[in-house]
């Protein structure tokens, strides 16, 4: 399917709403980190007619949470740092609008980004996008180290716990910062007007926003930092690259303790953001979801190892070339219906919470019963409501789900639901694809956070989805 052909059907016109293919005409659409047109902030939904299968290949975009705290790092950097592939999505934007309320220069085309960080004249970012995104806070940790004073709104992002910023506050000050917390707002400061200063501190929990943070102010701390017990997800790997090619001397990254020793200075350099390991574990379960046979590239298949081995336990069939990986759950290559199996969410290298949702969507389609245990944030099954509405039959007990698979009575059907976070209204746009019949998913701005032409790219695999966009009502 040629996607660029694709065109606005009269016909499909449906008042309020239209349907809007032209929107999206290339997978890797220019970046426009602008104000998108009013029409867009009204609440736009999929509809999506569950039982075809697909097939194709589909390229996976780069890391949303790798740009993020890369873009942040970029405040640490004097001169420009030039990134590639850096998906365009509402969390990339808020982004760069948070570095641009700073004072930071961005252009970005394709999906390369250049940001100048020389003319930030500013220490507090603009509240309101601080209050979209978790990503937003991670400022905190390169405003600090290279102006000695940031004053950050608490964070938003997903609504899936409580989120506190605990770890943060307290590494900040084991590096010889002032911290208080306030009127919704965190105010930093490194003691007595000086830098900070390198120091030990160890995280209760690995955390991998406040490894992210507290590694870009260590960079720029003078002396040496240790920092035990931190998070070892690929995107602090990520990082920890960006900065060594910018200067910095960061030691241990994908291991418990990083060793960093402080520089005066770091100079912007050039990075390639690798793929999204979430997002290819999505194309990966929608495959099996449908019972079909997907290929998708780039993939770092160690990324998502964990997900192979569940897959495989299931029985289906996956192969990896290079950085293509082909995933079949087709019922003539796998000769039989796939088995259920249970998960249970850890920090890297365990099975990822950001694929709970559309795991549990797997499933409800598998024989026999699993059990889903989540453990990285404790009020992460909100979207269980919602897949009971579209049948399936899931037990929830606090932080665990029991999930009857197809033969236990889960039977999933079309029916009007709503995306109440990203992880869990993308699992949604998967249940649709198996249910018989039309699905309608309402608040789908939370999956625009975090997949780029998540629509765009089921049609290029057959799927039949479609982007409803309100009109804007005349003034
Ligand atoms: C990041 C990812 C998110 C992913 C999560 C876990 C970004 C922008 N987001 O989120 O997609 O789901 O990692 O892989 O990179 N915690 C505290 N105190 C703190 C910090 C965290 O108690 O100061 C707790 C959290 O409430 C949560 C757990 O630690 O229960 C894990 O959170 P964390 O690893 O910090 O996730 P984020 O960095 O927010």
């Amino acid at each position: 399917m040629d996607l660029s052909s694709s065109t606005l059907c009269p016909q499909n016109l449906t008042k309020p709403y239209f349907i809007s293919f032209h929107k999206q005409p290339h997978i890797r659409s220019h970046l426009q980190f602008q104000t998108p047109p009013k029409t867009l902030t009204l609440d736009p939904k999929f509809t999506i007619t569950g039982g075809c299968k697909l097939s194709g290949h589909v390229p996976i975009s780069g890391s949303k949470n790798s740009a993020l705290s890369i873009l942040a790092a970029t405040l640490c950097c004097s001169g420009t740092s030039k990134l590639h592939g850096v998906p365009n999505l509402s969390d990339t934007r808020t982004m760069a609008s948070i570095l641009r309320s700073l004072g930071a220069e961005i252009e970005a085309c394709n999906g390369e980004m250049w940001v100048n960080a020389d003319g930030v004249g500013s220490v507090e970012p603009c509240p309101e996008d601080i209050g979209k995104i978790r990503g937003g806070f991670f400022v905190i940790g390169p405003l600090l180290a290279r102006f000695g004073e940031a004053v950050v709104a608490l964070p938003g992002g997903c609504d899936i716990g409580t989120r506190p910023v605990d770890l943060y506050i307290r590494g900040l000050r084991a590096l010889g910062a002032i911290v208080e917390l306030g009127d919704g707002k965190v105010r930093a400061q490194a003691a007595n007007g000086r830098g900070l200063v390198g120091g030990r501190f160890k995280l209760d929990h690995p955390s991998v926003g406040a490894t992210e943070t507290l590694m870009m102010a260590a960079c720029m701390a003078d002396g040496v930092t240790v920092l035990s017990n931190v998070a070892k997800e690929p995107e602090v790997i990520d990082l920890a690259r960006f900065l060594t090619g910018s200067g910095a001397c960061v030691e241990g990254a994908g291991s418990d303790t990083l060793y960093i020793k402080g520089k005066n200075q770091l100079h912007g350099s050039e990075c390639v953001v690798p793929p999204d390991r979430i997002e290819a574990g999505t194309f990966m379960l929608a495959a099996a979801i449908t019972r079909s046979s997907i290929s998708m590239s780039p993939v770092i298949p160690s990324h998502v190892a964990c997900l192979i081995d569940k897959l495989l336990a299931a029985g289906c069939k996956i192969t990896c070339a290079h950085d293509t990986l082909e995933v079949s759950a087709v019922p003539d290559d796998v000769g039989h219906n796939l088995q259920g199996f249970d998960v249970r969410t850890c920090p890297f290298p365990g099975f990822p919470t950001d694929l709970q949702p559309q795991t549990m969507v797997l499933l409800t389609t598998c024989d026999g019963s699993s059990i889903v245990e989540e453990t990285v944030f404790e009020n992460r099954m909100g979207h269980v409501r919602e897949l009971q509405k579209l049948g399936a039959r899931i037990r929830v007990c606090g932080s665990t789900a029991v999930i009857c698979g197809k033969e236990k009575g889960s039977a999933l059907l079309s029916s009007h639901v709503v995306a109440k976070d990203l992880r869990g209204g993308v699992s949604l746009v998967l249940a649709g694809l198996a249910a018989e019949g039309v699905t309608e998913i309402s608040g789908i701005a939370h999956i625009d956070r975090g997949y780029e032409n998540l629509d765009a790219k089921l049609r290029l695999l057959g799927a039949d989805i479609k982007r409803l966009i309100p009109l804007a009502s005349p003034l």
